[in-house]
């Protein structure tokens, strides 16, 4: 199975923002002292090197490019079988990662070479994009609804792309993500960008389905609908709960750009959508109005039993409710 290490670097030209990466690292490592608790479960992730080493941007990339560099010429040698490999090839990526004055740099390396990715909700496309965002598009008709009337729980808020829509659009959204790292992305490109207001939960870092109460197993989750915390955020209305999973098979939902192959490296990924589906009558007595969920194209036909199938040309969703 596929997981990742870590390395968090402290930038010594960014002194005023080392709390931030030290309150991560803090975080990372009552994670970690979790996932050792839970040794019986695949831990996905092993943060192997939390500790932050002072290191600029630029020996930052040096060093991950010189590893790339030194990754292939064993490779290569091993391809003309100049030297054996004693061990089976780990599947564990490394990823480096270090705070500059435009967010968050990650830099790791993979089979197509060297690859560095940084969020930015600020400048570029995502400005670009947030000017486009209509009522029209294919998310706000599967939503649906009055934004100005709807709460959404994005249930897999991933790196905030469809978040954002949504706020764009109107809605109140409160943004669920399992992984700690995807998070730390999301609120850091978040808060730098200053587009934080009212409508906008901040993150909640925990596994939605648990927390919704969409598993079957008994658990006192479904209480999350009924806090204080949530029913001021909604206004007491129903909500509608968005899901847009990651899927073991990184290949349905088409080529994987940088931004995608980012996400299944570090976040939860499913097989099917049916053991969520099979379990959306235990939502019955809580406030949410519909369910959508992202899916891919080719999935189409077999998830129609579960509720309505919206298509559009770049995307597909179904809509359902508990
Ligand atoms: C495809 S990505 C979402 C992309 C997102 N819609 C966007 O616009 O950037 C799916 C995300 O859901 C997260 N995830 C998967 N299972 C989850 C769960 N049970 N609870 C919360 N987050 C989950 C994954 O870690 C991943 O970051």
């Amino acid at each position: 199975m596929a997981s990742f290490s870590l390395r968090i670097f402290l930038n010594p030209d960014l002194i005023d923002t080392t709390e931030r990466t030290e309150t991560l690292v803090e975080k990372i490592s009552v994670e970690k002292i979790g996932l050792e608790k839970k040794l019986a479960e695949k831990a996905k992730a092993t943060y192997l090197d939390v500790c932050p080493r002072v290191m600029p941007v630029e020996d930052v990339i040096a060093l991950v490019k010189s590893e790339a560099k030194k990754n292939r010429r064993t490779e290569k040698a091993e391809s003309l079988g100049l030297r054996h490999s004693t061990e089976t090839r780990s599947e564990t990526t490394e990823i480096s990662m270090i705070l500059t004055r435009i967010g968050w740099r990650l830099f790791w390396v993979d089979q197509s070479g060297f690859n560095e990715f940084g969020l930015d909700f600020h400048s570029g496309p995502m400005v670009a994009r947030r000017k486009s965002v209509g009522k029209f598009q294919p998310l706000a008709k599967a939503i649906g609804g009055k934004p100005n009337e709807n709460c959404v729980i994005d249930a897999t808020c991933g790196f905030g792309i469809d978040t954002l829509d949504l706020l764009q659009l109107g809605y109140k959204v409160l943004p669920i993500e399992k992984s700690l790292i995807t998070g730390e992305l999301f609120e850091e490109a978040v808060d730098r960008s200053q587009i934080r207001n009212e409508n906008l939960h901040p993150l909640v870092v925990d596994d939605a389905i648990a927390l919704l109460g969409l598993t079957a197993t008994p658990s006192d989750a479904g209480r999350f609908f009924w806090s204080e915390t949530y029913s001021q955020f909604s206004g007491g209305r129903p909500a509608v709960i968005y899901f847009d999973f990651l899927f073991d098979d990184l290949s349905k939902k088409g080529a994987p750009d940088k931004k995608m192959k980012l996400l299944h490296l570090l976040g939860d990924k499913i097989h099917t959508l049916e053991s969520v589906l099979q379990n959306k009558s235990l939502l019955k007595s809580q406030p949410v109005s519909r369910l959508v969920f992202k899916i891919p194209a080719a999935e189409a036909s077999s998830l129609r039993k579960y509720g309505r199938i919206f298509e559009s040309k770049m995307v597909s969703f179904l809509i359902t409710h508990p």
